[in-house]
């Protein structure tokens, strides 16, 4: 089996280098996107053994957990997005929630001010997790294989190790001193000699869970040992989830946030995400200017998805939080007048500074007081024209750092994608308010935006990413990627990206995004342009026009692409 893998690895990877020129993988049948080759392999073996994209999209997630421990995952949460051959789409929400014990002012000092380090680090920082139950349920729900084996690859990984790629030596080799920080014991991910490219990662606690978990479902996690053993976690220091907020935890199948974008259908995940409605706020403002024509990342095209994102992502602050506790006006944030009285205020000449803008006022708002970087994202299509988006995540590379003792996986640090503090920005420069603000047994705030498109009412496009805040326009740029400039799915998921999230003031942007005189011609005009690291990691299907499938696998990482 180990030697299997290896050699499926190495087949794919082969695979994946002869399609990244212009075009990415093509195959006839079905395909699987994912942020690694071993994991996207369990996914096309689920698919050829006569599972659907649900089964797949299962198994890859616990393979996920396993092969692709910074992100993938069991102790974090995430959404999935759902379309069915016939068209009718679902979205399943598994974000964390916030332990019963928490409280509005958990991560403030004495002096009112946040605590980063205890929303980032450590047990306190963890929401209870919602993957495994999110499997469960999608499983229940649409699958067709037995649910044991779907998880029966990830244990085999878990016990019989995988060889760790060079970027995931480098990552375990600079988290070395939080895993030793956060932990009270050792851990998988501690190795006594620096770890290189080809050691093997051998994870048994995991195995073990991912065991309790295929032989009882839902209850092989959120009772028993796995639980007990997440109790005791928490009882080590500073953690408040307890083994009633386990037993409590529950997914929501949430109403998808649907609109169109000239022939498109838009289907993507609505609240607790803001990322279905932001995106298609954005879509909507896109629709109206003549992209195709101003070009990718010209000068007018940079300044205008940079001015629509500063009003949407203004928007999102005041606005987006979980429906559960608040009421969240998606309607009115997507009514054509809003949108287009949002979009009146847009200057083609200049920038409009972003503390001049607030959020709008969308219409049927009664009051204004309406209270009531690590993620991995995959895209599998199957045979039957079936497709599933899914974004998950420990929020943070690592999450909180804190391995459950015993059971193998990493504690989520998803409590900071609350607003600790209005106004006061989170590891990812959001601000928030009342709409994000800590309760109890609430979900915090996401910007993952799994998405599938439609094209005149057939299937079109599966995508999504991690990223943070820059997830939502990492979406939208791919979608115009395809739609406008004409890119094929490989060359939209590796064309360079920029982003404005409205505070801080400014558009954030790959090293040689824009060349020269665009960067001039975007700073006359009022934008302070900041270089940063790769943006996102964009796995996305394409079906082309003769009905095959292509792959965008992001080069930025080393996500890979499998299929038949
Ligand atoms: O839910 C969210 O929006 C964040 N927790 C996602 C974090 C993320 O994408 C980190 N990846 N680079």
């Amino acid at each position: 089996m180990f030697s299997k893998y290896l050699s499926i690895a190495f087949l794919f990877l082969l695979n994946f280098v002869a399609a990244s020129a212009g075009r990415g993988l093509i195959v006839p049948k079905a395909v699987v996107v994912s942020a690694h080759p071993l994991a996207s392999q369990v996914g096309v073996e689920i698919l050829q053994k006569g599972g659907n994209a649900i089964d797949a999209a299962v198994a890859v997630q616990f393979a996920l957990a396993v092969v692709y421990p910074s992100a993938g995952n069991l102790g974090g949460g995430g959404f999935l997005v759902f379309r069915k051959m016939d068209g009718k789409a679902f979205t399943l929400d598994f974000r964390e929630k916030s332990p019963a014990a928490a409280t509005k002012n958990m991560f403030l000092d004495d002096d009112g001010e946040p605590r980063a380090e205890l929303s980032l680090f450590g047990r306190l920082a963890a929401g209870v997790p919602g993957t495994v139950e999110g499997m469960v349920a999608a499983h229940k729900r649409f699958g067709k294989l037995k649910f044991t084996d779907l998880l029966q690859p990830a244990v085999e990984l878990a016990r019989r190790g995988f060889p760790i790629s060079a970027r995931q030596a480098n990552e375990l080799n600079n988290e070395r001193n939080n895993f030793i920080e956060y932990n009270s014991g050792s851990c998988a991910f501690l190795s006594m000699k620096a770890w290189k490219a080809g050691d093997t990662l051998y994870q048994p606690d995991l195995a073990a869970t991912l065991e309790r978990i295929r032989d009882n479902g839902r209850a092989g996690f959120y009772e028993g040992p796995t639980a007990a053993m997440i109790v005791n976690e928490m009882q080590r220091g500073g953690g408040i989830i307890t083994a009633e907020d386990l037993r409590n935890y529950n997914v929501v199948w949430r109403v998808p946030a649907v609109g169109t974008y000239k022939q498109y259908k838009i289907v993507s995940m609505p609240p607790p995400s803001s990322g279905g409605v932001a995106l298609l706020q954005l879509l909507a403002m896109a629709e109206t200017k003549p992209l195709a024509q101003w070009r990718h990342n010209s000068v007018e095209t940079v300044h205008f998805l940079a001015e629509a994102e500063r009003r949407v992502y203004a928007d999102r602050a005041e606005y987006l939080g979980d429906p559960d506790f608040v009421n969240v006006p998606i309607k009115g944030l997507l009514d054509k007048k809003y949108i287009a009285q949002r979009l009146s205020t847009i200057s083609p000449d200049s920038a409009t500074p972003s503390d001049e803008i607030v959020a709008g006022l969308p219409p049927n708002i009664r009051t204004k007081a309406h209270e009531s970087e690590e993620t991995t994202h995959f895209s599998i299509i199957d045979a039957d024209r079936n497709a599933v988006a899914v974004t998950t995540t420990l929020n943070g590379s690592y999450g909180a750092k804190t391995v459950v003792a015993g059971a193998g996986f990493l504690l989520n640090n998803e409590m900071d994608d609350f607003s600790a503090k209005p106004g006061t920005p989170n590891a990812y420069g959001l601000i928030g308010g009342a709409a994000n603000s800590i309760a109890p047994n609430k979900r915090m705030l996401s910007s993952m935006t799994p998405t599938i498109i439609e094209k005149e009412g057939k299937l079109f496009m599966v995508l999504g990413t991690p990223g943070g805040s820059t997830i939502i326009t990492s979406v939208l740029q791919t979608i115009l990627n395809v739609t406008e400039f004409g890119m094929t799915m490989q060359e939209a998921v590796a064309a360079p990206r920029f982003h404005n999230q409205w505070q801080p003031d400014r558009i954030y942007a790959e090293i040689g995004t824009f060349n020269r005189d665009v960067r001039t011609s975007l700073e006359a005009k009022g934008h302070e342009i900041t270089e940063r690291t790769p943006i996102g990691r964009v796995d996305a299907a394409l079906v082309l026009p003769d009905g095959t499938l292509e792959a965008g696998a992001d080069t930025r990482g080393d996500d890979a692409a499998g299929g038949y």
